[in-house]
C-alpha cells in the first residue's frame, strides 16, 4: 500500500497508479485498478510517477510506446485513404506530429461476485484510436453489437484497435467508436494494456470539411479534447451517451 501511495495518480496529469479521479462522491466504481503514464506530449510526461522497479520498466515502456506510435501513424493513413481522402488528412487534422499518446495498464483483480460488478463500464474510448493488448489467457473485453456484449476472444501476438469519439467525430460518424465494457471473474486476475492514440490537445476537432455537404451537416460542434477529456472525466463512464451530450451541433 505504501509503495502505491508514492505513485498516487496525480489529479492534474492523470499520471501514476490508483482507480478513478475526480468522480463525485457515491458514483459506482469500477472493479479495477490502473496505471495511467503519458507517453507523448513530453510535457506531461513524469518518470517520478512511472515504476521504478524493475529496473528496465522505463525503458520498456519507452520503446513499447514508441513502436505502436509508429503503427498508429501507418494505420491513421489507412483510415485516411478509406476516408476517399488523402493519406495525412486524419494525422493533419490530429496536429500533425504534435499528437497526445498514453498508456493505461488495467488490472483487474479476482471477484468474489462478478454478477453484482464490472470491471470497467460500458463506455467509448474518447481519444482518437486505441491499441489495446488484452490478456492472452483470460478473456474479459465486451463489445456491443446492437443490443448484444460479445466477448471478445483474444489473438495470440495481436492488437484489438477501437475507434475513438475524436475519429467519429473527424470522419462525421463514418467511423463510430466502439462501446465496450470488461467483465471480471471470480477465479482469475486479468491485465490489459490500452494505449490511447488522441489528437493534439487544444486544437478544435470538428467533422472534416471534405466530408461536409449539404446534404451531409456537421453532427458534431468544434472542442478540444482537452475539454471533452475534462466533461467524461468528470462524469465517468457512461456508454456511448457523452459523445451525443457533448458534443452533438444545436
Ligand atoms: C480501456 C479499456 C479494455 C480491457 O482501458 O479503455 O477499454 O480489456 N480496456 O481492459
Ligand atoms: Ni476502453
Amino acid at each position: 500500500m505504501e509503495i502505491k501511495q508514492a505513485y498516487a495518480n496525480s489529479p492534474k496529469t492523470y499520471e501514476g497508479y490508483g482507480s478513478r479521479l475526480g468522480v463525485q462522491k457515491g458514483a459506482i466504481l469500477d472493479w479495477s485498478d490502473y496505471y495511467f503514464l503519458h507517453h507523448l506530449p513530453l510535457s506531461l510526461k513524469d518518470y517520478n510517477k512511472w515504476p521504478s522497479l524493475p529496473a528496465h520498466c522505463r525503458e520498456v515502456i519507452d520503446e513499447y510506446g514508441k513502436e505502436v506510435v509508429k503503427l498508429c501513424g501507418r494505420l491513421m493513413k489507412l483510415l485516411s485513404i478509406n476516408l476517399g481522402l488523402a493519406e495525412d488528412v486524419l494525422q493533419n487534422a490530429f496536429g500533425g506530429d504534435n499528437i497526445g499518446a498514453c498508456l493505461r495498464v488495467n488490472f483487474y483483480p479476482k471477484c468474489p461476485r462478478p454478477d453484482l460488478t464490472l470491471g470497467l463500464s460500458s463506455h467509448s474510448d474518447p481519444g482518437g484510436m486505441t491499441l489495446l493488448l488484452p490478456d492472452a489467457q483470460v478473456p474479459g473485453l465486451q463489445v456491443r453489437k446492437d443490443n448484444k456484449w460479445i466477448t471478445v476472444k483474444p489473438a495470440r501476438h495481436a492488437f484489438i484497435v477501437n475507434i475513438g469519439d475524436q475519429i467519429q467525430v473527424l470522419s462525421n460518424a463514418i467511423y463510430k467508436s466502439v462501446e465496450h465494457r470488461v467483465i471480471v471473474n471470480s477465479a482469475k486476475e486479468r491485465v490489459s494494456l490500452a494505449f490511447f492514440y488522441n489528437p493534439r490537445s487544444d486544437i478544435p476537432i470538428e467533422p472534416l470539411k471534405e466530408l461536409v455537404a449539404p446534404d451531409k451537416p456537421a453532427l458534431y460542434k468544434p472542442m478540444t479534447f482537452d475539454e471533452y477529456r475534462l466533461f467524461i472525466r468528470t462524469r465517468g463512464p457512461r456508454g456511448k451517451s457523452q459523445l451525443v451530450e457533448s458534443l452533438k451541433s444545436p
